[in-house]
């Protein structure tokens, strides 16, 4: 069993309903570490170069807007498999194909505003992590 990083990003939709709050207790309730937090809003360069891989995906223009259109919080995250809990309790891309009590299912509104991203390997995981905080950032 290994002790991994993972990133998490509330996203703009979940910021603006004040579901910060509910969506940590799940991550913390999910066996995962709060290592590093930071509030804000990221540039259209800071979402263009974390969302490169999608780069020529229709809906990659559209993400980034979002992605900028309002204030972020963005979670490093530590845990014993914590890639595969974090991706558990937040539940399937389109939250309408989410599972019950994940956090898509309960708070995503589409598949853009689907509340929360969250890394999805462990190799990731560690680049997300890197990608906003230093290490000097991370209790
Ligand atoms: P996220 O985990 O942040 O990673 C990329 C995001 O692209 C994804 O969540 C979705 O919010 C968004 N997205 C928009 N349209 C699609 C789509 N058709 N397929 C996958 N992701 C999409």
């Amino acid at each position: 069993m290994a002790l991994e990083k993972t990133l998490s990003i509330i996203k703009p939709n979940a910021v603006a309903k004040k579901n910060i709050g509910a969506i940590i207790h799940m991550l913390e309730g999910a066996g995962l570490r709060v290592m590093g937090m930071k509030m804000g809003n990221l540039t259209q360069r800071d979402a263009e170069q974390f969302y490169a891989i999608h780069k020529d995906r229709a809906f990659f223009k559209e993400l980034v807007s979002f992605m900028t259109s309002g204030t972020v919080v963005i979670l490093a995250l530590e845990g014993t498999n914590a890639v595969v809990k974090n991706r558990d309790i937040m539940g399937a891309t389109d939250p309408k194909k989410a599972a019950p009590n994940t956090i898509r299912a309960k708070f995503g509104e589409g598949i853009e505003a689907n509340a929360v991203h969250g890394s999805d390997s462990v190799e990731n995981g560690i680049n997300e992590v890197a990608f906003f905080f230093a290490e000097r950032e991370l209790c």
